[in-house]
């Protein structure tokens, strides 16, 4: 009885504070994302994040030794919040990598991985309507050689998740390591894994 009862209200809470939340411009990162990253991501010394919201990544990049780290995002309001913490970081307004010129030895993207809608730019943060896709086609032109890529995503869409190994050995890549923790999944209303890969050109 018990066990049923609990989840019914943490949810309805949930629910209720939903209501009276202001709408965030950004994606408020979790404790326990920040967490997986902290504990595993390497970087070279020039650093791309690609999606950098508020620009948590590329701070811990400069944290973790990069010289020089690039951040770009489509949401206007995460290029802003992005430029305003992390004043060393090159912040700029792109779709994916249309205003990106150079080459990095390190690209992150901690991308969007539910199915919906895009219909205000902060759901650009939660919706993927194909950026993944577009990243793995393109990301090699943007990756020097021996460079890596680290990319987070959930299996909350598991559609979406189980094409992801094969979308990243067609465009020439391929899962060298990868770290999981469970979560909840809000828009799904369940717990679901949230995966780190860290990955290289395949040879
Ligand atoms: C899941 S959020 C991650 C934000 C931040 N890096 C973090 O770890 O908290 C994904 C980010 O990618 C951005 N994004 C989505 N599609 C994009 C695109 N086509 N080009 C650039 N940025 C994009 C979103 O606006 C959002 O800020």
């Amino acid at each position: 009885m018990q066990s049923y009862i609990v989840p019914m209200l943490k949810k309805n809470v949930r629910r209720v504070f939903r209501l009276f939340k202001k709408p965030p411009k950004v994606l408020i990162p979790s404790a326990k994302r920040m967490h997986q990253y902290d504990r595993h991501l390497v970087v070279g010394k020039k650093v791309l994040d690609v999606g950098t919201g508020s620009g948590v990544l590329a701070e811990m990049a400069f944290k973790k030794g990069a010289m020089e780290v690039t951040a770009i995002d489509i949401n206007p309001a995460a290029v802003k919040a992005a430029a305003d913490r992390v004043p060393r970081a090159k912040v700029l307004h792109s779709n994916l990598f249309e205003k990106v010129e150079d080459t990095y030895d390190t690209i992150i993207f901690a991308a969007p991985w539910s199915e919906g809608e895009v219909k205000k730019p902060f759901d650009h943060a939660i919706f993927d309507t194909g950026v993944s896709e577009r990243f793995f086609r393109d990301v090699g032109k943007y990756l020097q050689k021996d460079g890596r890529i680290w990319f987070e995503y959930s299996d909350a869409f598991p559609e979406n998740f189980n094409r992801l190994e094969k979308l990243i050995n067609d465009n020439g890549f391929v899962i060298d390591k990868q770290w999981s923790y469970e979560d909840w999944g809000e828009l799904v209303e369940r717990n679901v894994g949230v995966y780190l890969f860290e990955i290289k050109t395949l040879n």
